[in-house]
């Protein structure tokens, strides 16, 4: 299944989410293949690349027609494989454009190894591009991160009726929203619970029951190159995205 993780904003944690989610399901012996779609390559950093071998990235299959499985490298961690991004998909956003069927280049490369995988995740950048747009035609299933903060609410509305606005680009069944996953939880301000409550109330039935706690190792882990359960697999953080594809497994297979 591909799944991707999207959201206008940027720092709600769909990085953090693609990178543990992957390892969590890796963890459960699942084949796993993260892409990087963010010119600024966090998930590529995160699962362990420098910025030396960043290149050649997923951008040239989305430009040159190269294939995909040129670009697909190991991470090190048994059953999780990553196609890397760099800072050329922000000019691959820009060339794509001029592409005929624009939305589904992504979709078309990953046909020849979809089988290979039990999840192919997608981490798109932030706003509604082309690339977010192929995330979205290439995936079956959406994870959208939100931050419980005061305009939370307001913020998922925005994103919802963007992407009513791009249905057109979609030509066949849109992908369908698996779940809303509030991310960065800090229960020590007074706010929060009420504010989860909201979103629970709101998009009753379509969050999921899992949340991520605000958790400073998950802040540091990629700074040395690590996924959570490799850093601190004992932290809260961890403990969450274990459950988070716990629920996500039990979900897709009910
Ligand atoms: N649950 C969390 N607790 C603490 N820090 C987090 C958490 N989730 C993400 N972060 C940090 O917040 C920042 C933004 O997260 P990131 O996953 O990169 O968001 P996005 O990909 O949506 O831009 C990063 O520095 C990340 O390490
Ligand atoms: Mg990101």
């Amino acid at each position: 299944m591909i799944v991707s993780f999207v959201n206008v904003k940027g720092g709600v944690g769909k990085t953090t989410t693609t990178v543990n989610l992957a390892a969590a399901f890796a963890n459960s012996d699942l084949k796993v293949l993260v892409v990087d779609l963010d010119p600024q390559a966090s998930s590529s950093h995160s699962l362990g690349v420098a910025k030396k071998d960043l290149k050649p990235s997923v951008a040239s299959v989305l430009t040159e027609g190269r294939s995909i499985d040129d670009v697909v490298v190991d991470t090190g961690i048994p059953g999780l494989d990553l196609v890397t991004g760099a800072t050329d998909l922000a000019a691959a956003d820009v060339l794509m454009a001029r592409k005929k069927d624009a939305a589904t280049i992504l979709s078309k490369a990953l046909a020849p190894v979809r089988r290979r995988y039990d999840f192919i995740l997608l981490d798109s950048p932030p706003g509604l591009s082309l690339l977010t747009v192929n995330a979205l035609a290439a995936s079956s299933g959406y994870v959208l991160p939100v931050v419980p903060h005061d305009l939370a609410v307001e913020a998922v509305e925005r994103f919802f009726e963007g992407l009513d606005d791009m249905q057109v680009l979609f030509p066949r069944k849109p992908a369908v929203l698996l779940g809303i996953l509030l991310t960065m939880v800090d229960h020590r301000t007074k706010q929060t619970d009420q504010l989860v409550r909201k979103v629970r109330r709101v998009y009753s039935g379509k969050v999921f029951r899992t949340t991520i706690p605000i958790n400073i190792r998950l802040a540091e882990a990629p700074r040395h190159g690590m996924t959570i359960f490799e850093f601190d697999r004992w932290s809260t953080g961890a403990q969450a995205y274990s459950k988070l594809g716990a629920e996500m497994i039990n979900k897709l297979t009910r």
